[in-house]
């Protein structure tokens, strides 16, 4: 018999450690995380730890040779920042990766004879808004306007989106008996603040670097203009949100994809936060044009309307206490950590 379990992509990332250790607390599914890297020795704790390449489809056929995989969540990407200095390559691993993923599930969902549950977090660059007049006129954007965006990686996440609603709906149309089909759900994250971790690659990178900074009694020059905005969340709320959308009865989603959020504030606004639990800190702005453009075309805020109703969405971390109870203490006790 096949023990069954959870596949973890892209386990050794900021959301991926995050997830490995809410997830830890639940008994029934093995958790098996698959990454380039080694991960944390305290993460490996919880998990069988396979590290490799998600491209390699030799290695997906022995995992579900050992395992009976009933929900994945597919973490493995690489950030917006970063893919646009290699975009072939993202493509390759943001979408080539996912389209494998997605068949392997596929194929489980028809021999298990039930769904398998795909989690994939997608994005804010899944938007593009044409320029600022328009971002200020769209404070809140729902899930299916400006769905224009202008990075590798928010084509990328966009288009898997789509291929994740085809395999749920539409894969095998022709066939005169339907197969059972996988259950994808997706949230499309804000920037992602983590007191723990820092996120490499990412063009929202500006906000918890300056925190991290701060708390290390470093100076931190800003790569943005001061009034840039966009929706942020702190890294506890991001990943409640993947594990209550997975627990979600199927019959309460009206849609595949929705927006999540917590509070948008501008990057004077940011500093101005940090400031007041470090203020001895030097935060400057010097905007970097081509990273401005890009956070330019992204919305100031996400209308997570949809996420509240459907499935009884709600950050727990609103502006003030993402700093005072969640980031604030537990990133002094890091660095705290660090020095000793
Ligand atoms: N945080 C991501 C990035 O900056 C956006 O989802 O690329």
């Amino acid at each position: 018999m096949r023990k069954k379990g959870i596949l973890i992509t892209g386990a050794a990332g900021e959301i991926g450690m995050a997830l490995i250790e809410s997830l830890s607390k639940q008994e029934e599914y093995r958790l098996i995380t698959l990454d380039l890297k080694p991960l944390e020795p305290e993460s490996e704790r919880f998990v069988t730890h396979v590290q490799g390449d998600l491209l390699e489809n030799s290695l997906l056929a022995r995992l579900v040779s050992e395992y009976e995989i009933g929900i994945i969540y597919h973490l493995a990407a690489l950030l917006s920042t970063r893919a646009e200095f290699t975009p072939e390559a993202a493509h390759k691993v943001n979408v080539e990766g996912t389209l494998g993923l997605l068949k392997l599930a596929s194929e489980q969902s028809q021999w298990r004879g039930e769904p398998v549950l795909f989690i994939f977090p997608s994005s804010i660059a899944t938007y593009g808004v044409p320029d600022l007049e328009i971002k200020a006129q769209f404070p809140h954007v729902r899930e299916w306007e400006w769905n224009y965006p202008r990075t590798m990686y928010g084509c990328n996440k966009l288009y898997c989106e789509m291929l994740g609603i085809y395999y749920s709906q539409y894969y095998q149309q022709l066939a005169v008996d339907r197969p059972v089909m996988l259950d994808f759900r997706a949230v499309r994250f804000p920037g992602l603040i983590s007191a723990f971790t820092l996120p490499s690659g990412g063009t929202s990178d500006y906000g918890p670097e300056m925190l991290h900074a701060a708390a290390k009694g470093e100076p931190y020059a800003c790569f943005v203009r001061e009034d840039t905005i966009i929706p942020f969340m702190v890294m506890s709320d991001a990943v409640r949100a993947l594990i209550k959308l997975a627990d979600a009865p199927v019959d309460s989603l009206s849609r595949r994809v929705y927006n999540v959020t917590s509070f948008s504030l501008k990057a004077n606004q940011f500093r101005n936060m940090v400031l007041k639990y470090f203020p001895d800190t030097q935060i400057t702005f010097d905007p970097d044009l081509s990273r401005q453009t890009i956070l330019d075309s992204w919305p100031a805020g996400l209308n997570d309307n949809d996420a509240q109703r459907d499935w009884g969405w709600h950050p727990i971390y609103d502006l003030e206490s993402s700093f005072s109870d969640y980031l604030v203490p537990n990133i002094v006790e890091l660095y705290r950590k660090f020095k000793d």
